[in-house]
């Protein structure tokens, strides 16, 4: 029977026993009396079980198949998950129930007849318990259903079950499969020693407790039925399989945990854990985030925060280094998508929050781990580890207290806690003073503040040559302004200040309880690193141990940036002459740009010339050594100074590859290779003698060959030809435009003689004055001169206002007119606000003023002798 099955199974035989089926309820309870979590399939019901709600089923029963996570609080599976193959933290439950309406006898009769007769597991394998004071069941067990006597056992605690440290509880009944000599002793479940060997697969609890917030119990105002049946526990009883993970819903994850990571279950014992921790946390983490949990420090969010890294660590401890915890989120979707349709639609959310938990928690990772290795290699055999390093473990690197001591007892290690706790404690108490410490200081306080670091503390030491993490200690964090950004000063920071061109680097400073993003890195004073952070949740004060994290990718990119620069340099001197100096440079992630002395522009054949120097040198994929020296030494070395920059005694010189010597203290590749290709973006001239390269390494030219493959596809499907011939295509277009073109000035000359003997038409004594708005400039003048043309015509006057604005006069006069065509416009031109035009037989006048126009011809008419 699969998961399917069985729950169609239960479904079909509770409804059949009048109860309404109704489905699971959402992991974060809402009653006040409940856990973190919803931990058992009853949770949803407990108003009805307390009375404070009337009961919506009639008859008063209720089945359900209710997900549950048991990680925290009272019923805590966390710790054995992965270990034990009995238990999981994420688990669906099966369960029917009673609101004051059937009790005991029922619930047992009902629990044997679908056990033994529909689910068909065998009768003489099952062992029975009932609560010590429970005479009740027992007799109902023994007379009503006959069940063998010698298999009833009665147990204290065991058999009383609670929702939490408060709710409904009461006695119970279990029932319990034997799977055989061979997983341990006889005995029964009363034997401890015979856990593996009986296990329990369903709870029969009869609650009629509450239990109060002062641990008291009080009667419920009914007697009622509660009922929960592991439901990964059935499968694996009617599998033959004590292990949990015989569930189809739950092997299937395992397989998905082998095939991502690589590894086959039966490897070893570790990985065994792993995949098995893998399989049951993607299932809780997956469900956590579907019902709204996110990753935090407080309450539900730490719990789901402490399983993405516990399945993140296990991963990376048997070798898996590209992120797990969403790709088996996706399969959990899969898995379990039909019966909980919430984790499918949620997916992306789901994808997007445990890439980015998993990103973050990966880098501070491998740091802790490695410390936490070292610490335990000097350890005797047996001793105890030290609680600093645990407290360090947790407050920087994430490490939940569990995870350290879990890792140290593998190793036969136990923790001082007691020193934890104490670390602990005075964090609180420094956190709180810290935090009234650094409240609203002013600007020129900042100021004084890093020069007393620097005094008392000295530059602060740049790790970030050959880490991208460090943990450092935070000696202030100023608050300077009112844009919501911190100044944070690290002891040791791995964070570059911009300087000599390269911008600052960007990235994170966390600790558990507090957050910040670093935007950008400067100095504050010399040899003091300021980074501009936002805090993004919690606090963090002076005293606090952070992990100091830079973006790595931004940084790479970065220095592909840098190293590329220092060659570029040098192919400038090779083609241009050694009178090119560098004027200034900026090396940024996504280009970097260098400024230098010529006197002439620089030709294209000089840019490709110099691309390939650069991508020669690149190819041959020499090593770049960066190393510090003295500056003496530096210069018999040949080594090229920045102008302007200040050295001190003590210099570091670049050399990338076999031709680039420079004092540079940026951050740069380890060969010219890294660099990638460079392309050129742009040159030109920024001023005299002064000119502007901008160029692009790594990743970026390809984006570009990318970006403009783009737009020529783009092209040739305007023009609507095939890339490979758009040249071709292009070229055709401009014929066409051009034949186009003067076919339109063909019609033009032709409307314009139509026009021009409409006009001439009109003439009064030879002359002809009129209107023609519509016509630029150009065409008013040809109409114009083709009016005069006409025959019997002396002079014409034509004036329109072109539709860009303004007024065009023109004024044509025959050799014989008596008329001088400048006379003509001479105070219409004024009229229409402008001047010109004072030829003989032809003038042209501009003006500013259409609304004068009319007035304006009629000025015209006058001066031609007309009356207007
Ligand atoms: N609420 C009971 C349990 O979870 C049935 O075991």
């Amino acid at each position: 029977m699969d998961a399917d099955e069985l729950r169609r199974t239960w479904t079909r035989f509770w409804t059949d026993k009048g109860h309404t089926v109704v489905p699971s309820g959402g992991l974060i309870p809402h009653h006040p009396s409940a856990p973190m979590f919803t931990n058992s399939g009853m949770m949803p019901f407990v108003p009805y079980f307390l009375g404070e709600e009337p009961v919506p089923f009639d008859p008063p029963r209720a089945a359900s198949i209710q997900k549950c996570v048991r990680a925290g609080g009272k019923h805590n599976d966390l710790d054995a998950i992965g270990r034990s193959p009995r238990h999981l933290s994420f688990f669906e439950m099966l369960g029917n129930f009673s609101f004051g309406d059937y009790f005991k006898p029922d619930a047992i009769a009902w629990a044997w007849e679908l056990v033994t007769e529909v689910l068909g597991v065998d009768a003489d394998r099952v062992w029975v318990t009932v609560h010590v004071s429970d005479d009740e069941a027992h007799e109902i067990w023994a007379d009503g259903v006959g069940f063998p006597a010698e298999r009833i056992q009665r147990l204290d605690a065991d058999n009383f079950w609670e929702m939490g440290a408060t709710g409904p509880c009461g006695p119970s009944s279990e029932l319990f499969f034997d799977f055989g000599a061979e997983h341990g002793p006889d005995g029964g479940p009363a034997n401890p020693e015979a856990e593996h060997r009986y296990v329990e697969f369903w709870n029969l609890v009869f609650p009629q407790y509450y239990r109060g917030t002062d641990g008291a119990l009080s009667d419920l105002p009914s007697k009622n039925i509660d009922t929960g049946a592991g439901f990964e526990r059935m499968l694996g009883v009617l599998k033959g399989s004590p292990s949990l993970y015989a569930a189809d819903s739950v092997s299937r994850m395992v397989d998905a945990a082998q095939s991502l990571t690589g590894t086959r279950l039966g490897a070893g014992e570790d990985s065994d854990v792993a995949l098995r921790l893998l399989a049951d946390h993607a299932r809780t983490m997956t469900f956590l985030i579907a019902d709204g949990v996110i990753p935090s420090n407080e309450e539900r969010g730490y719990v789901l925060r402490r399983i993405i890294r516990r399945a993140v660590r296990f991963a990376y401890l048997i070798g898996v280094e590209k992120p797990i915890a969403a790709p088996m989120a996706e399969k959990v979707a899969e898995v379990l998508g039909d019966a909980y349709p919430e984790v499918r639609t949620n997916l992306d959310l789901i994808w997007g929050v445990l890439d980015r938990e998993e990103a973050q928690f990966r880098r501070t990772l491998r740091i802790g781990l490695r410390m936490l290795e070292d610490e335990m290699s000097s350890l005797d055999p047996g001793a105890t580890l030290s609680g600093n390093l645990a407290f360090t473990l947790h407050d920087t690197y994430g490490f939940p207290y569990e995870v350290t001591a879990e890792i140290a007892e593998d190793r036969g290690h136990s923790v001082d806690r007691a020193a934890f706790d104490a670390d602990m404690a005075e964090q609180k108490r420094l956190s709180k003073e810290g935090g009234r410490k650094n409240k609203g200081v002013e600007l020129g306080d900042a100021q004084a503040t890093f020069q007393r670091i620097v005094a008392e503390h000295g530059p602060t030491v740049f790790t970030g040559r050959d880490e991208e993490s460090t943990q450092a200690t935070v000696l202030a964090v100023v608050d300077t302004d009112a844009d919501g950004l911190v100044d944070i000063i690290l002891d040791r920071t791995p964070f570059y200040a911009e300087s000599g061109g390269q911008v600052g680097d960007t990235g994170t400073i966390i600790r558990p309880s507090g957050e910040a993003e670093v935007l950008d890195t400067t100095y504050a004073v010399p040899g003091l690193h300021r980074h501009r952070a936002r805090i993004t949740s919690g606090t963090l004060v002076a005293g606090d141990v952070v992990a100091a994290t830079i973006d790595g990718e931004r940084r790479a990119a970065i220095k592909r940036n840098h190293t590329g620069t220092h060659l570029l340099h040098w192919a400038l001197h090779e083609v241009l002459g050694p009178h090119v100096k560098q004027q200034g440079s900026l090396v940024a992630p996504d280009r970097l740009r260098f400024d230098f002395s010529h006197y002439e522009p620089v030709t294209a054949e000089q840019v490709a010339r110099i691309e390939d120097l650069v991508n020669e040198a690149v190819l041959v994929n020499d090593p770049v050594r960066h190393y510090e020296t003295s500056k003496d030494e530096a210069m018999a070395k040949g080594a090229i100074a920045f102008f302007g920059e200040k050295y001190g005694d003590r210099v570091r010189v670049l050399e990338a590859g076999r031709h680039s010597t420079e004092l540079c203290g940026g951050t740069h590749v380890t060969a010219t290779g890294d660099i990638g290709p460079m392309k050129i973006v742009s040159e030109g001239s920024i001023g005299s003698n002064l000119r502007r390269v901008e160029a692009i390494t790594g990743f970026g030219p390809i984006e570009r060959i990318r970006e403009e493959e783009a737009v020529l596809a783009r092209a040739a499907d305007l023009v609507g030809v095939p890339v490979g011939e758009l040249i071709e295509g292009i070229e055709k277009r401009l014929g066409e435009v051009k034949a186009l073109r003067d076919e339109v000035s063909a019609l033009k000359a032709k409307a314009a003689a139509g026009g021009a003997s409409d006009l001439a038409a009109q003439a009064v004594d030879g002359v002809v004055v009129g209107r023609v708005d519509g016509l630029d400039r150009d065409a008013v003048r040809t109409l114009a001169l083709a009016v005069r043309d006409q025959p019997g015509i002396r002079a014409v006057v034509l004036g329109a206002a072109p539709e860009g604005g303004g007024v065009a006069l023109v004024a044509a006069t025959t050799a014989d007119s008596g008329l001088e065509a400048g006379a003509l416009i001479a105070d219409a031109a004024k009229t229409v606000g402008g001047g010109g035009g004072k030829g003989k037989d032809l003038a042209v006048a501009g003006g500013r003023n259409p609304a004068g126009l009319d007035d304006a011809l009629d000025q015209a008419r006058a001066a031609a002798g007309l009356s207007s």
